[in-house]
C-alpha cells in the first residue's frame, strides 16, 4: 500500500490551481441518470471517487467518455466527462459498488424518477459517525415511492411515477437534499423543500438541472420549490472549483508560512473560514484569478469556531484547522456539530506532539511551540490531509500510512504541493 513521506519545515511559494469540486462532481455526474440525453461535465477532478462512482454508472448502463488530453496540454482545467443514460440496463447498485463509498446510494433519487423502480444496497464510505440514511428513505416515501428493506438493499417502486409533495427536513443534510432534488425534478405536480441543503454543491447540481430543463427556484435559500417536468434534455456543466480543497491549502500555507496563490479559487464559497484564517493572522488577498495566502513569521493565534451547515464552517475542514491550531500561541476551541465521532484525527495528532483534549463534541487545543514528524495512518478523507498539513510544518520526517483516503478526495496532492516548495512523495511499497 503507497505512503506519503513528508519532510517538514519548508515555506510554500508559489501557485497551486485549485480543481473542481468533487462533492459537487458526484452528485453531477448521477444526475446524468435523469435524462436520455448526453450530460457534459467540464471541470472533472481525476479522484478515486469519481471512477468509483463511473463504474456504477456504467453498471446502470451510462457509457461514460473522457475527453484525451493533447499534448502541452495543461493539467489545470480539470477532465472532460460525457455521460449518456441512453437506456438504463440495471436499476440495481450493488453492494460491491456502493460500499466503497457513500455518495453511491444517491443514485436512489434519480433511479426511481425516471425507471419507478430501484434496487441500492445501503452504503459504507468514510467512518464518521453513524450516518444513516434515514432521510433519504423519508424522501422518497414523501414522493410516494414504496420502501422495503431486503438483504441490506433498499428496494423503492413508484409504478406510477413520483408525484410531487411538501418535504420539511428536521435537520439539514446535504446528501438528503441531493436526492430531493434529484427525485422531484421528474415527479408531477410541484415539490417544496424547508430546511433543504444551502450548500454550493447543492446550488451547482441544481444550476445543471436548470440546463437540463428542471424547474428550479429558491437554490442557495432553504426554501426550494421544483416543479415536475415530463423528461430532461442534453446539458453541459463546469464543475464549480472546491472550496474545501482552497481551504485546506490556505491552511497548509497559515501551517508553514509562504506565500501562494490558489489559483482558480472563489472567496465567496468561503465566506466563514476566511475571517477565522485572518483571525489566526494569515493574509489572504482576493485576486483576479483565485486567492492569495500569504503568512510571515508571527504564530499563528488561538480561535474558537463550531462546524455548522453552508454558510457556517464546514465541517470539511474542522480537521484541518485543528491541525493549524496545534501550532498556535494559546487555546482553541473546536466544536463539531454535524457529524459525532469526526474527531479520529486527534490521536494521530497527538504522534506530531499535538496537545488535544475531547469532551463530546467540543475538542480543546493547547497550542505547542512545535510539532515533530511521525508515522502516522490516514483515517478518513478529511481527517487524512490534516496529517499532512501537520507533516508540512513537523520537524523531521513523517510517513503517513492508508493514504488512498486522500486519493479519494484530493487530486495529485503531492504533486501540487511540491511544486510549491514541500519535500513531499509518494512511496509505493
Ligand atoms: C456531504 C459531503 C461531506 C460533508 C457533509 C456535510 C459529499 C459527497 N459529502 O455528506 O463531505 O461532510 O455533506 O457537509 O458531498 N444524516 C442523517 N440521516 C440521513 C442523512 C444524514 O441523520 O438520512 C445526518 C448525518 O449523519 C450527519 C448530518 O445528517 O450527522 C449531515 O450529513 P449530510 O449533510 O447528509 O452529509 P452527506 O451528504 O453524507
Amino acid at each position: 500500500m503507497d505512503r506519503i513521506k513528508i519532510t517538514g519545515g519548508e515555506r510554500l511559494n508559489g501557485t497551486i490551481c485549485v480543481s473542481g469540486a468533487k462533492n459537487a462532481t458526484l452528485p453531477l455526474m448521477i444526475a446524468s441518470l435523469l435524462s436520455d440525453q448526453t450530460l457534459t461535465l467540464d471541470n472533472v477532478p481525476q479522484l478515486a471517487d469519481v471512477n468509483i462512482l463511473e463504474r456504477l454508472l456504467r453498471h446502470h448502463g451510462v457509457d461514460t467518455a473522457h475527453d484525451g488530453r493533447r499534448p502541452g496540454q495543461d493539467l489545470e482545467n480539470g477532465d472532460t466527462l460525457h455521460l449518456s443514460a441512453k437506456n438504463i440496463v440495471d436499476t440495481t447498485a450493488p453492494y460491491e459498488l456502493v460500499s466503497k463509498m457513500r455518495a453511491s446510494f444517491w443514485v436512489l433519487g434519480p433511479l426511481v424518477a425516471r425507471c419507478h423502480r430501484a434496487r441500492v444496497s445501503l452504503p459504507g464510505g468514510c467512518a464518521i459517525g453513524t450516518r444513516p440514511v434515514d432521510l433519504y428513505l423519508m424522501v422518497l416515501e414523501k414522493l410516494g415511492a414504496k420502501l422495503d428493506l431486503e438483504d441490506g438493499y433498499v428496494v423503492a417502486e413508484a409504478p406510477g411515477g413520483l408525484v410531487g409533495n411538501r418535504i420539511s427536513f428536521p435537520f439539514v443534510s446535504v446528501g438528503a437534499t441531493h436526492t430531493a432534488l434529484m427525485a422531484a425534478v421528474l415527479a408531477r405536480g410541484e415539490t417544496v423543500l424547508e430546511n433543504a441543503a444551502c450548500e454550493p454543491e447543492v446550488q451547482d447540481l441544481g444550476e445543471c438541472l436548470i440546463k437540463m430543463g428542471a424547474k428550479i427556484d429558491g437554490l442557495g435559500t432553504p426554501t426550494v420549490t421544483i416543479q415536475g417536468v415530463e423528461s430532461l434534455g442534453r446539458a453541459r456543466h463546469s464543475v464549480l472549483p472546491d472550496r474545501i480543497e482552497t481551504g485546506t491549502y490556505a491552511m497548509a500555507v497559515a501551517m508553514t508560512g509562504g506565500n501562494v496563490l490558489l489559483r482558480g479559487a472563489r472567496a465567496d464559497l468561503l465566506d466563514a473560514v476566511i475571517p477565522v484564517l485572518k483571525q489566526a493572522g494569515v493574509d489572504l488577498k482576493i485576486e483576479n484569478d483565485g486567492i492569495r495566502v500569504t503568512r510571515n513569521g508571527a504564530r499563528i493565534q488561538p480561535v474558537k469556531v463550531d462546524t455548522q451547515p453552508y454558510p457556517g464552517f464546514p465541517t470539511d475542514l474542522q480537521a484541518q484547522l485543528m491541525a493549524l491550531m496545534t501550532v498556535a500561541d494559546g487555546v482553541s476551541e473546536i466544536r463539531e456539530t454535524i457529524f459525532e465521532n469526526r474527531f479520529m484525527h486527534v490521536q494521530e495528532l497527538a504522534r506530531f506532539g499535538a496537545d488535544i483534549s475531547l469532551s463530546g463534541d467540543q475538542a480543546t487545543i493547547n497550542g505547542v511551540e512545535e510539532l515533530t514528524g511521525a508515522p502516522v495512518m490516514a483515517t478518513d478523507l478529511r481527517a487524512s490531509v490534516s496529517l499532512v498539513i501537520a507533516g508540512l510544518a513537523a520537524e523531521g520526517d513523517t510517513f503517513i500510512n492508508r493514504i488512498y483516503h486522500i486519493d479519494r478526495g484530493f487530486e495529485r496532492i503531492e504533486q501540487k504541493l511540491s511544486q510549491v516548495g514541500a519535500k513531499i512523495e509518494r512511496l509505493a511499497d
